[in-house]
């Protein structure tokens, strides 16, 4: 199914994990994937491995807390490709303490990455997105910005402003018929869950209905129906893929 034919897609962090594979996706669909990742060797690795399979893809290297430079990258994309299609925020940290123990830079950074950086990207991608009435923004928050989650105060904070910031767009753009929702992944298998210790896993596989742990298809199977034409009258939600962690 080639459902998303020359879509240009951008998908921040998507230089590995999660942000891989929804990329992968898209291109796998007939979409021109733009990887935009802080690092520079990863979304070369990330561009060959998509284009090798026969499927397009263009990286950017940036920051998602770079204003000016997001501001440039999202003005050469539409250069270079003539327009902006599908938008996956996605790029997102963990800087795991407790508060008591947490320092006001674990704090700021989180929030800059997770939540700012939705903010700067969101802006500058719908501008373009306005003008040509037609657009898709997906942003990547968690079940812990639900839920809560102790020792994770900062991210779970990013992550239920993300959820917030998703509503508040939504009600903006919807009269420019640009649709704005976000996914809330549960446990997925990536390499940031990879060094958990066996014991954590099991504990966490006895709290998910599923047992199982999601994997990061299941992430990007949401985004490609939710970016999907089937999706056109969704807008303002958040939609866990969690295995029914959360209910
Ligand atoms: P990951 O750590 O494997 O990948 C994150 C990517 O974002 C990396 O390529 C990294 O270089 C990039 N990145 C980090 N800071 C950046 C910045 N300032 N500017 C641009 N790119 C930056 O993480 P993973 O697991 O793939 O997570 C992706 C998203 O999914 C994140 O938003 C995360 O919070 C969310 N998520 C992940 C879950 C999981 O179980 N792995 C569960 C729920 C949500």
């Amino acid at each position: 199914m080639r459902n998303f034919e020359n879509k240009v897609t951008a998908v921040t962090g998507s230089a590995r994990g999660i942000g891989y594979s929804i990329a992968e996706a898209f291109a796998k669909r007939g979409a021109i994937s733009i990887i935009l990742d802080i690092n520079k060797e990863d979304v070369d690795l990330a561009v060959n491995k998509i284009t090798e399979q026969g499927f397009k893809a263009h990286g950017y290297q940036l920051d998602v807390t770079n204003n000016e430079v997001v501001e440039q990258a999202f003005k050469q994309i539409v250069e270079e490709h003539g327009r902006i299609d599908v938008l996956i925020n996605n790029a997102g940290i963990t800087r795991d303490t407790l508060v008591l123990k947490m320092s006001e830079e674990d704090w700021d950074r989180v929030l800059d990455v997770n939540l700012k950086g939705t903010f700067i990207s969101t802006q500058k991608a719908s501008r373009y997105m306005l003008k040509q009435r037609d657009g898709v923004i997906i942003n990547v928050a968690s079940v812990i910005g639900i839920s809560g989650n102790a020792g994770q105060a900062n991210y779970a904070a990013s992550k239920g402003g993300v959820i917030a910031f998703t509503k508040s767009t939504a009600k903006e753009f919807a009269s420019r018929n640009i649709r704005v929702n976000a996914i809330a992944p549960g446990f997925i298998e990536t390499e940031m869950t990879a060094i958990l210790p066996e014991g954590v896993v099991s504990k966490y596989l006895e709290s998910i209905p599923l047992k199982r742990m999601g994997s990061i298809n299941d992430v990007a199977n949401l985004c490609l129906f939710l970016a999907s034409d089937e999706a056109s009258y969704i807008t303002g939600q958040t939609i866990n893929v969690d295995g029914g962690l959360i209910t």
